[in-house]
C-alpha cells in the first residue's frame, strides 16, 4: 500500500518538466539565498570597502599561529592584526605579554566571536577587538603587526605600514608573503609558513634603490 503511494508521487514528479520560467526563478531564488549569505553572514559591514579589497575570512591553523608567534619572540609592546578574524592570534599575543593587543575586524559577527573567545579565556579585559576598517586605521602606534590577508590587498599594504609604522617595527605575514619585499626571517612550511619584516631594513632597501635611480 505505501509502496504504491511512493510509486504515484515519484510518476507524478517525474512527469512534471520544469519550464523555463520555473528554472528562471530557481536560478533567481539560489543567487539571492547566495547573496544573502555573502552579505548577511561571511561579509558583513563591507559595502564601503571596494570588491579588490575584500578578503573572506578563513582562520589560521593552529601551526600557523604557532610559526607568526615565533617571528615574535623578544618582541613586546603594543601589536595589532589587521582583519584579526575570531581573535585567535591577537589572544595568543595577550597571552604572550603584547599589550595593547588589538584586532581590526569589520565583520559584526566575527568582532562578537572574538570577544566570546576573550571572555572564555579570562582575558577579555586585556584585549581589544574593533570594528573598524583596517585602511583607515591609523598604524604609528603599533610595534608589532600581524597580517593573513590575500596577495591581492598586500601591495597596497606596502604603501600604508611604509608610511605609518615607527622605525622599530615588526610586520609577521602569515600564508602570503608581502610581494615586493624581502623578509628578515621565515618560519614554518607550506601554508603553514609565516614572514618576517623590519620596516627599517625596509626603508633602507627603498632608500638604496632610490640612491640608484
Ligand atoms: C584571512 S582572514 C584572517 C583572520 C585572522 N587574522 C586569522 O588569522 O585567523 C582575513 C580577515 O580580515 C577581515 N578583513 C578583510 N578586510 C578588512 C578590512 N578592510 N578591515 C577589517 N577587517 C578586514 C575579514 O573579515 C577576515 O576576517
Amino acid at each position: 500500500m505505501e509502496d504504491d503511494i511512493q510509486e504515484e508521487v515519484l510518476s507524478e514528479f517525474r512527469e512534471k518538466r520544469l519550464g523555463g520560467w520555473q528554472i528562471l526563478q530557481l536560478t533567481a531564488a539560489t543567487g539571492l539565498t547566495v547573496y544573502a549569505v555573502w552579505a548577511g553572514i561571511l561579509m558583513p559591514g563591507f559595502r564601503r570597502v571596494p570588491l579588490k579589497l575584500q578578503v573572506p575570512y578563513i582562520p589560521a591553523s593552529k601551526a600557523q599561529v604557532s610559526n607568526v608567534m615565533t617571528l615574535m619572540k623578544g618582541r613586546s609592546g603594543g601589536i595589532a592584526d589587521l582583519g584579526s578574524g575570531d581573535g585567535r592570534i591577537v589572544l595568543e599575543a595577550c597571552r604572550r605579554g603584547f599589550s595593547p593587543a588589538v584586532g581590526y575586524e569589520l565583520n559584526p559577527w566575527l568582532v562578537r566571536l572574538a570577544h566570546f573567545h576573550a571572555w572564555r579565556a579570562g582575558h577579555h579585559r586585556s584585549v581589544s577587538y574593533r570594528r573598524e576598517d583596517l585602511w583607515k586605521v591609523d598604524l604609528s602606534t603599533y610595534k608589532n603587526i600581524t597580517v593573513f590577508l590575500a596577495p591581492s590587498v598586500l601591495s597596497l599594504l606596502q604603501k600604508k605600514l611604509l608610511a605609518e609604522l615607527p622605525e622599530d617595527a615588526l610586520i609577521v605575514a602569515g600564508r602570503f608573503p608581502f610581494p615586493d619585499w624581502t623578509a628578515c626571517k621565515v618560519e614554518g612550511e607550506g601554508v603553514d609558513r609565516a614572514w618576517a619584516y623590519q620596516i627599517q631594513e625596509l626603508r633602507k632597501q627603498y632608500e638604496s634603490k632610490d640612491n640608484h635611480v
